[in-house]
């Protein structure tokens, strides 16, 4: 995915909107102050990747306990959730395995990943690691959540869809599997969000606009600046 083969030179003080035309097809280019961080394809698969969640989520809950019954009525009713809620999971299921697979050769984990303190990351209290590329190691540990958690929740939902085709003990376990995997993805896009909005403001335009500023780069992926830039300043 990364377009290392476009030195940031070659694009060096272009009006507004070259940089949106540029940003279709490529990323990790610098044009005056801004760099291109996700080009057109990753985030539309970004956002797809997200609807689907968002459709499995919104029609899980209301299944998954009375509490959130008055949700079902958005969908218009329980009978429709229960369908939606299953083809909204493999909808899922297989454009995140397509997220996965397009973005697998940034998201390698590398020795330097494991010195990542994540809780100190999560308070911001120190300063941002000038080893960071790309993506930080909180970043590809979420990724990496990603095949492991669908997978556990679509094996788990299949006897729950076909109940009468399965055994009811493990029916229990599927219940208990797929609850836990659920509340993981609860929690895991709730801080997702948290830092890709309000937390770390300029990231949430890299996933509409494709871009971020140089500023922003500089700040939280030192090396991906560096390496994008070829600035070698502090
Ligand atoms: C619905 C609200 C969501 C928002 C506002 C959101 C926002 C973002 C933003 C701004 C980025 C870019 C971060 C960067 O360039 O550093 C990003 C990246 C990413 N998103 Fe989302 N996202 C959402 C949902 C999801 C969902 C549901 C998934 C998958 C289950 C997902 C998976 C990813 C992954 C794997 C990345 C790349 C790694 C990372 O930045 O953590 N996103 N998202």
């Amino acid at each position: 995915m990364s377009d290392a083969s476009v030195p940031a030179s070659a694009h060096p003080a272009a009006p507004g909107p070259s940089i949106m035309r540029l940003a279709v097809h490529r990323e990790d280019v610098a044009v005056g102050d801004e760099i291109v961080r996700h080009r057109l394809l990753s985030r539309v698969i970004h956002w797809v990747v997200a609807l689907f969640f968002m459709v499995a989520l919104l029609t899980g809950m209301p299944i998954y306990s009375p509490v959130f019954g008055w949700m079902a009525t958005l969908f218009g009713g329980l009978s429709v959730c229960r369908w939606l809620h299953a083809w909204s999971g493999i909808a899922f299921s297989v454009a995140s395995a397509v997220m996965v697979l397009h973005w697998l050769s940034d998201m390698k984990l590398v020795p330097h990943d494991l010195k990542f303190n994540l809780v100190q990351y999560m308070q911001f209290s120190a300063a941002e690691d000038p080893e960071i590329g790309k993506y930080n190691p909180g970043q590809k540990l979420f990724f990496w959540t990603i095949p492991l958690v669908t997978l556990m929740v679509l094996l788990s939902g299949i006897p729950l869809w076909w109940p009468t085709k399965f055994g009811s003990t493990l029916r229990q376990v599927c219940i208990i599997v797929h609850d836990v995997g659920f509340i993981m993805w609860f929690v895991a896009i709730v801080g997702h969000v948290y830092l890709g909005t309000a937390a770390e403001p300029g990231t949430f335009r890299s996933m509409t606009r494709g871009t971020v500023t140089k500023a922003w780069a500089r700040l939280h992926h030192p090396k991906w600046f560096r390496d994008v830039t070829g600035d070698r300043k502090e």
